[in-house]
């Protein structure tokens, strides 16, 4: 199975990946992870892409094209995959439509989180990271044992740069202009199926993978 998750900042796609790559063991693919990471390294790559991503900008096409393209190819996605945040440009879905088409592969459903700027804004206020693990946490909706400190490894837990709010302003407007225009991209293709992404992270999951089941 091959999926994207679309949905803007905030939108739970990190949150709902995780857990339909346990279910149905396939990788998930997290452009911002694999970026983050590439910034705590401090590789070219990283170096390059947290100009863009500290502004709230996107990194340019043809670096993640270049990302995802090398990563589809790793074994562990010959059963499939879910692409979390990534395609984010007409130009990056165009791209993965002719890198798949070579590889005679096809994308089965691209889900769309649909959730209100309200309630993002409170989500990414709120979201913290544990700086060790990664393990992701909300303060008030999926809140650590212990305030501050990671419930799986201890570590202490962070904000993201880009959550802080003149960097989520940009990142929403970004969204607006640069992704949202997917959802007509991809409905002319018939594959495009929306969720309401707000309310209980486990209800929302279990529609999903409703929607999944039924394709
Ligand atoms: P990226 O990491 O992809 O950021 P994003 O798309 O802005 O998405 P987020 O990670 O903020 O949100 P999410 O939808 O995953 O929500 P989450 O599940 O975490 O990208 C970061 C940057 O990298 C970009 O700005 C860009 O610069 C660059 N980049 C990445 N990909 C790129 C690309 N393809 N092209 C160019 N540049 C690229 O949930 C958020 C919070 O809400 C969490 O705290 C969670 O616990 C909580 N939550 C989740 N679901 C619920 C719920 N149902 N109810 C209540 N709380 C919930």
């Amino acid at each position: 199975m091959r999926l994207i998750l679309l949905g803007p900042p905030g939108g739970g796609k990190g949150t709902q990946a995780r857990l339909l790559s346990e279910k149905y063991k396939i990788p998930q693919i997290s452009t911002g992870d694999i970026l983050r990471e590439a910034v705590k390294k401090s590789t070219d790559l990283g170096r390059k892409a947290k100009e863009y991503m500290d502004k709230g900008g996107l990194v340019p096409d043809e670096v993640v094209i270049g990302i995802i393209e090398d990563r589809i190819h790793d074994a562990d996605c010959s059963k499939g995959f879910i692409l979390d945040g990534f395609p984010r440009t007409v130009r990056q879905a165009e791209s993965l439509g002719k890198k798949l088409e070579e590889l005679d592969l096809t994308i089965d459903a691209v889900l769309d989180l649909r959730v209100d700027f309200e309630e993002i804004i409170k989500r990414l206020s709120g979201r913290r990271a544990c700086g060790e693990c990664g393990k992701g946490y909300h303060i008030e909706s999926e809140p650590p044992p212990k305030e501050g400190i990671c419930g799986q490894c201890g570590g202490r837990l962070i904000q993201r740069d880009d959550d802080k709010s003149e960097t989520v302003k940009k990142r929403l407007e970004v969204y607006q202009e640069k992704t949202a225009p997917l959802k007509d991209y991809y409905q002319r293709t018939g594959i495009l199926k929306t969720q309401e992404g707000k309310g209980d992270i486990q209800s929302i999951f279990r529609n999903v993978c409703r929607l999944i089941e039924n394709l």
